[in-house]
This record gives C-alpha cells, sequence and structure tokens, in this order.
C-alpha cells in the first residue's frame, strides 16, 4: 500500500500520511486535517481510531488471534505463570529464572498493608460495590505510601502486591472473617486464594486444581490492547496523572457491564434462564428483540468477529475445574447449550456475535468461591500488568495530551434574558 493517501475535499487535494504497524494495520495519519482543511472526523465510541502505537499486545479479530509482546496467547497460558506474564508486559521480554525469582521477591517485599488501611476499611458500609472499593483503595493507597518518590519500578511492585490484598480484604469483610496474611512460601497466584479462603488459626492447604485454574484466568485477562479501562488508563497516563489515580481510574472504567462487569451479568443471566425454566430459545428471542434493551451477555466483541481465542481457553478450563472437582454444575451445562444454539442462529452468526472471555469465567470464579459482585475484581487483578504496561509506555512515547474534538449540537450563543419579579 502506497505511503500517502490523498484526499480531494472540495477542488483541493490534500496528501495525508499512512502509519504502518509490524502486521497489516495501517492508519492514516489525520493529526493535520483540520489545521489544514477545517475538518475533524467522526468517530463515535472510537471504533475506526489508532489511538496510539504500541507493541505490548497485538489482536487480529478475524483471525481470533491474540499477542502479548509477540507471544501467542495459547502459548503463554501454557508455558508462563501471571507473575512472568505481567514481567514480560512491563518489561516486553520474559525473565530469565533469575529474574523471575527476584520480581517475585520483589513483589512479596509490599505485601503488607498499613493499619489506616485496616482502619478506613471497617468504616466502609457493607453495601458499597467490590469494584468501587477496589477502585477508592486503589487511589487511598498513595496517602499511606510513607516514601513520596517512590522509583518506578517500586510503583508497579506496590500494585501487583497490594491489589490482591484489597481484594481479599473486601471478601473477607463481606463474609465476617479477620484479615488474612501472604504466606512467603507461597506462589503469587496461591497467595491470592490463602488470603480470600484461609480461617483464623487454621493451616491453609493450597489446591492446585484451584491456583492452576486462577492463574491461567489471570493471564487471560492481562491485556487486550486499546479496550475501554485501558484507553482510560492511556488518557490519563497522557495528562501525566499518576499510576495509582490512573489504575483506580481503570477499574472503574472496567466496572461498566458492557466491559468487565459483563462476567457478574452473565452468571445472572445464566440463573435468571434456569430460574424462569430454562427456555433458552425465548432469551434468544428476546436478546434479538431491537425493542427489548436486553443483550445476551457474554456474547459479542468489538475486535473479535470470528472467535474470542480467550473464550475457547476459558471454556476448557471450565469444563476441567468443573470435571475434577467433581461438581455437577447446571449453570455449566446451561452455558454450553446456550452457545449452541446462539451460534447456530442467523441474527448472531450475521452480527458475528460469538462467545468472549466473560461468558465462562463467572462459572471458573463460582467454582473457586468467588462472590458474583466479586467477579470483575479478579478481572481487575489479571489486568493489571496490562494497565501498567500502557500507562508506562504512554509516558516512554511521550503521546501528547489525549484531548478528542466533538460536532457541537447545542444552543448557538444567547443571552441571559433578565427575570422581572411581577411581585404579588
Ligand atoms: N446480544 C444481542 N445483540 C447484540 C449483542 C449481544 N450480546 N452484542 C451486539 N449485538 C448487536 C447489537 O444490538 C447491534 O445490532 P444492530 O447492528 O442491529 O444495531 C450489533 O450487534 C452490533 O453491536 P454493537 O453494540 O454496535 O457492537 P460493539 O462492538 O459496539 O459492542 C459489545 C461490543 C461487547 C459491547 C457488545 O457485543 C455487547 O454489548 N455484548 C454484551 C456485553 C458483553 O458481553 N461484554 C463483554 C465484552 S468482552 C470483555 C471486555 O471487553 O470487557
Amino acid at each position: 500500500m502506497c505511503k500517502i493517501i490523498n484526499l480531494d475535499i472540495n477542488g483541493y487535494n490534500y496528501k495525508l500520511p499512512v502509519v504502518s504497524g509490524t502486521f497489516y494495520e495501517k492508519a492514516i495519519n489525520i493529526s493535520k486535517l483540520r489545521e489544514n482543511t477545517g475538518l475533524i472526523t467522526f468517530d463515535p465510541g472510537l471504533k475506526n481510531t489508532g489511538l496510539s502505537k504500541s507493541s505490548i499486545s497485538f489482536i487480529d479479530g478475524e483471525k481470533g488471534i491474540l499477542l502479548y509482546r509477540g507471544y501467542p496467547i495459547e502459548q503463554i497460558i501454557n508455558k508462563c505463570s501471571f507473575v512472568e506474564t505481567s514481567y514480560l508486559l512491563l518489561n516486553g521480554e520474559l525473565p530469565n529464572s533469575k529474574q523471575l525469582e527476584s520480581f517475585s521477591n520483589q513483589i512479596k517485599e509490599f505485601h503488607y498493608m498499613n493499619q489506616e488501611i485496616y482502619q478506613i476499611f471497617d468504616k466502609i458500609p457493607d453495601f458499597y460495590h467490590p469494584m468501587g472499593i477496589l477502585s477508592s483503595f486503589t487511589c487511598i493507597l498513595t496517602a499511606f505510601i510513607k516514601n513520596k518518590y517512590l522509583k518506578e519500578q517500586d510503583m508497579y511492585l506496590h500494585l501487583l502486591a497490594k491489589l490482591p490484598i484489597l481484594a481479599a480484604l473486601t471478601y473477607r469483610k463481606k463474609v465476617g472473617l479477620p484479615p488474612s496474611h501472604v504466606d512467603k512460601n507461597l506462589s503469587y497466584t496461591s497467595n491470592i486464594l490463602k488470603m480470600f479462603f484461609s480461617f483464623p488459626k487454621k493451616y491453609y492447604e493450597t489446591n492446585p486444581i484451584i491456583t492452576d485454574a486462577l492463574d491461567k484466568l489471570l493471564i487471560l485477562h492481562a491485556d487486550h490492547e486499546q479496550n475501554c479501562s485501558t484507553t482510560t488508563v492511556r488518557l490519563l497516563s497522557s495528562a501525566h496523572a499518576g499510576l495509582f489515580s490512573s489504575v483506580s481510574a481503570g477499574i472503574s472504567a472496567l466496572w461498566g457491564r458492557l466491559h468487565g462487569g459483563a462476567n457478574q451479568a452473565v452468571i445472572e443471566m445464566l440463573e435468571n434462564i434456569l430460574k424462569s425454566g430454562g427456555n433458552i430459545q425465548k432469551w434468544i428471542e428476546k436478546a434479538k428483540n431491537k425493542k427489548d434493551p436486553f443483550r445476551l451477555m457474554g456474547f459479542g466483541h468489538r475486535i473479535y468477529k470470528n472467535f474470542d481465542p480467550r473464550a475457547r481457553i476459558i471454556k476448557k478450563v471450565a469444563q476441567k475445574i468443573i470435571s475434577q472437582l467433581d461438581m455437577d454444575n447446571p449453570i455449566l451445562k446451561l452455558a454450553n447449550e446456550l452457545e449452541e444454539v446462539a451460534i447456530q442462529d442467523s441474527y448472531f452468526k450475521e452480527k458475528k456475535l460469538y462467545p468472549n472471555i466473560d461468558f465462562y469465567s463467572g462459572i471458573i470464579y463460582q467454582a473457586i468461591g468467588i462472590p458474583k459482585d466479586m467477579f470483575t475484581v479478579m478481572f481487575a487483578l489479571g489486568r493489571l500488568p496490562g494497565w501498567m504496561a500502557h500507562w508506562k509506555e504512554m509516558r516512554l512515547n511521550r503521546d501528547p495530551i489525549g484531548r478528542p474534538r466533538q460536532i457541537y449540537i447545542g444552543y448557538k450563543k444567547r443571552n441571559i434574558v433578565e427575570c422581572v419579579d411581577e411581585g404579588i
């Protein structure tokens, strides 16, 4: 393809440079378009806008490809741990064994929480949503970091260590358990499970089946290029906002039901289908009815138009954990049936709507014992290294502050009319 695109507007010719990526993605650089032509581009939902150059992850939505720093997700899931994946996303290369050991030990050094945080935690009303807690406390953490001039690497380690503690505290407060601390001999993911589920004065025995399933879920969520929450983090980074507040904003964006919140919505939907008698076709028709706001949750994706490779892996993980734990799970059975019916339906075929990562993830969280309103918190724990890598990349790229334009459709200029008080 040529390196210049000719654009003819009202008899004038403009030459717009083409930006190319590693693969076939090409973009027309329109950064001077308004300056030269008076026109801006209009792209609600940023569906066709390249916000930045990035080397963190790559998606081919048509072919169902996802690469982290060049490595296919199918290889990462079988050969790497979540901590290795985090190192890869943050540093660009997989760690050797020494680097991995040092990185894991460094995270453990930050596995503590200030007493004041526990005190503030006690004051939170029980009905506050766990995602609100996670987002707020990610910001609050900065108030209790004694060294105000943290090294950049230490900020990443702090968050990798502290977010699971915040998540576990939220769960334990809900179920009336006191905080549980990490065990330096356990892996990162085993420690998450210990901090959630251990009982006071009882030895916590790790379950490798559960640890493996959770580690895989964290890896699958670790990055997904310019999704809504990551774009939020990048925008904050472009304004030179701090890492903690940028991640806090990313958590808030992820909370939305069309984004990370979909994993909770999927299980609620499947439970509703079961409760109402399990008539799948009725719910499919409901999702297709344009007058009904209901959508088949866990279906569809902005980028994947063939299949979501993460969903394929997650489905297998869900089937494995349910059979290994010898659970009779009517929700998994229903999910399988619903998927079968939906993918054969002409509406879903035509619109290229396939199960996404959230369709099966809730089933695994439920099997692990995570309550529904904390599913998206687990997603956030997984997405954390991706957010941090994008925050870092944005700073290194020296991209300008994000500031889109708009098409104003409000009133023309008008004057305030003095109100004459007519009295009685
Ligand atoms: N059920 C029924 N119809 C759907 C669905 C669905 N799940 N998803 C999309 N459509 C229809 C939509 O109504 C529209 O139809 P029409 O062209 O006739 O107006 C068409 O498909 C295109 O939908 P869109 O909303 O314009 O597509 P999008 O790329 O803007 O949205 C999406 C992608 C994921 C928000 C959407 O598919 C959706 O709402 N899915 C359900 C929520 C969900 O599972 N979200 C998790 C996404 S994956 C994890 C993550 O990113 O956090």
